[in-house]
């Protein structure tokens, strides 16, 4: 029967049959699916895995350092720490649309990733979160190889020249299914229950030019956004909730005199599916405090607003 212990035995048994005595390459995101194919991996083949956490410079406030914390140092699983910001950033300068910042996002991880995975040069197999809605997702698709990358930030594709067979652990299982093996494996539960994070990350969340400045902004913003929905204990009764950067400036007056700085939005929906989102009825009072808290800590910002739109007609990131 059906039980997450259970379960990972027989995903341990695979992989190890799968496997072999071979090395095996992960992309770590921080994600749900690849922290839990990576502790799964752990387990099963010990430090014949190898992982690649690439800091894009566009992730949310401490995450590259919990990332490493948890599988690093506390799970001793070998994780490579590529720390890419410069590189990224470079590459965006001057660039405001959308769709062109996640093309560049999204290349710039392959080849960032591709030159680690070629210093590696016993490495036969890479691993991938894939997860059952993928793989039915993919299906449907003209290539059906939507999900091969997925497991890092869905950038549609590997580099030609890896020649590395794939092995997916989670292929057969449901998003609930995958957290609660992360569960099992010991993963702490607000990782397992993270809202989901978009692969461009914080490079979607600041409209139009990406700069490291706006970047360090917004993760200030967005880390007081979730503390205060976990402290008031509806970090879980949201499906989604971020902040986002408007490099607009609006005028502000604080006891220091009058400011004139940046504008936060703050997000949060709930759904089922994401493919249609009510803007969460959060309490004024909570957002109040936030709103406070964020003008009074965040030198650079001198309003804070709520988006109260609806996907359709919106979408939930705003870029
Ligand atoms: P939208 O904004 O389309 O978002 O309503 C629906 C869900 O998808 C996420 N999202 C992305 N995830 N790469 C990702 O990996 C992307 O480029 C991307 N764009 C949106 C979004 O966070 C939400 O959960």
């Amino acid at each position: 029967d059906w039980t997450p212990g259970n379960i990972v035995d027989d995903l341990v048994a695979r992989v190890r049959q799968q496997v072999g005595e071979d090395k095996v390459l992960l992309g770590l995101s921080g994600g749900v699916d690849s922290s839990v194919v990576a502790a799964l991996l752990h387990k099963a083949i010990g430090d014949q895995l190898t992982c690649v956490f690439v800091d894009n410079g566009l992730l949310r406030k401490n995450e590259a350092d919990q990332v490493m914390a948890t599988f690093a140092r506390h799970m001793g699983v070998n994780v490579i720490r590529v720390d890419a910001e410069d590189r990224f950033l470079t590459a965006l300068k001057g660039v405001d649309d959308p769709e062109r910042k996640r093309k560049i996002i999204g290349n710039m991880f392959i080849e960032v990733f591709d030159e680690e995975a070629a210093r590696l040069t016993d490495v036969d197999w890479l691993a991938q979160g894939t997860i059952y809605p993928d793989v039915i997702e993919s299906a449907g698709s003209a290539t059906g190889k939507a999900h091969v990358i997925k497991s890092h930030h869905n950038v549609g594709g590997l580099p030609e020249d890896m020649k590395l067979k794939l092995v997916e652990p989670l292929r057969e299982l449901f998003k609930d299914e995958v957290r609660r093996i992360g569960l099992e494996l010991g993963l702490p539960a607000d990782m397992v229950y993270r809202h989901p994070f978009p692969g461009p990350g914080l490079g979607v969340r600041i409209l139009g030019e990406v700069r490291k400045a706006y970047a360090d902004l917004l993760r200030e913003a967005d880390a007081i956004f979730i503390e205060e929905l976990r402290a008031h204990d509806l970090y879980d009764q949201v499906s989604q909730a971020f902040a986002v950067f408007l490099p607009v400036k609006s005028v502000g007056v604080t006891g220091d005199g009058r400011r004139y700085e940046y504008v936060i939005a703050l997000r949060a929906v709930e759904t089922i599916d994401f493919m249609t989102a009510r803007w969460a009825h959060l309490p004024y009072e909570f957002l109040d405090h936030v709103s406070r808290r964020i003008i009074n800590e965040i030198p650079g910002i001198s309003r804070v607003a709520y988006d109260i739109s609806g996907k359709p007609p919106a979408t939930i990131e705003w870029e």
